[in-house]
C-alpha cells in the first residue's frame, strides 16, 4: 500500500473550530450593507458570508475534543437576547476594523463566561485571560479607523442560537462553516 495514503488513514481528522454568533439571513444582509457602504481604506474586507461574533476561539480539535464541545454548547446556552451593533472600533494590535456594541447584553456576557468555565472544567481547555470584548470584524489588517459619514444606523440582531463553527481553508481563503447551531432558550 501506499505509505502516504496509509498515514492519511491512520491520522484522526483534526478541525479548527470557535464558538460564534452566527448572523441570521436578515442580519447578514443589513452586514452587507454595512460592510459595502465602509469608506474604503487600508486592509482586507471579510467575505460577507463570513461574518459573525466570535465566543470563544478554540482551534485544532481531535474527534474527542470535537466531541466535547459538542456536549458543552448543548448544554451551555443561554437565554436569547438582542445585540445592537452602533459603533465601528479598531484593534490596532490585532489590525482590526470591528463592529460592536455599546452595551453588551448580560445575556451574552454569561454565556460566553460559562462556555469558557465548561470548556476548562468538561473539556481540559485552557481559559484565555484576556477580558471578553464582544465584535464582529468587518476588516483586517488595518490599524485604520473609518470616517463614517452621518450616524451608523445601529443593527439589531435578535441573537436566538448558539454556533460551533469550522474554519475551513479553501481557494478564496478561510471559509468559515457552522457545524452545529443549538436553539437558545428562554426560560
Ligand atoms: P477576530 O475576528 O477578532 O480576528 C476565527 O478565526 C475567529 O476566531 C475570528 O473571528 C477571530 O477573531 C477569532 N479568534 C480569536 N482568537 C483567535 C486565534 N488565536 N486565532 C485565530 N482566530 C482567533
Amino acid at each position: 500500500m501506499d505509505s502516504a495514503v496509509a498515514d492519511q488513514s491512520d491520522k484522526p481528522e483534526r478541525r479548527r473550530l470557535f464558538f460564534a454568533l452566527w448572523p441570521d439571513d436578515a442580519t447578514r444582509v443589513h452586514l452587507a450593507n454595512l460592510l459595502h457602504a465602509l469608506p474604503p481604506g487600508q486592509g482586507r474586507d471579510m467575505r460577507i458570508e463570513n461574518l459573525h461574533v466570535t465566543l470563544v476561539f478554540i482551534g485544532d480539535c481531535d474527534p474527542e475534543e470535537t466531541t466535547c464541545l459538542e456536549a458543552v454548547g448543548e448544554s451551555t446556552r443561554g437565554k436569547p437576547f438582542e445585540l445592537m451593533l452602533d459603533h465601528l472600533g479598531v484593534f490596532e494590535r490585532a489590525h482590526v476594523l470591528w463592529a460592536g456594541t455599546r452595551n453588551p447584553p448580560e445575556a451574552l456576557l454569561k454565556m460566553q463566561a460559562a462556555l469558557v468555565g465548561q470548556l476548562a472544567t468538561r473539556c481540559g481547555m485552557a481559559r484565555d485571560m484576556r477580558p471578553y470584548a464582544p465584535h464582529l470584524t468587518l476588516r483586517r489588517n488595518t490599524s485604520q479607523p473609518v470616517e463614517w459619514p452621518g450616524t451608523l444606523a445601529a443593527i439589531a440582531w435578535r441573537v436566538d442560537a448558539l454556533a460551533l463553527v469550522e474554519s475551513v481553508p479553501s481557494a478564496l481563503g478561510v471559509e468559515y462553516r457552522p457545524i452545529r447551531q443549538w436553539p437558545l432558550l428562554s426560560e
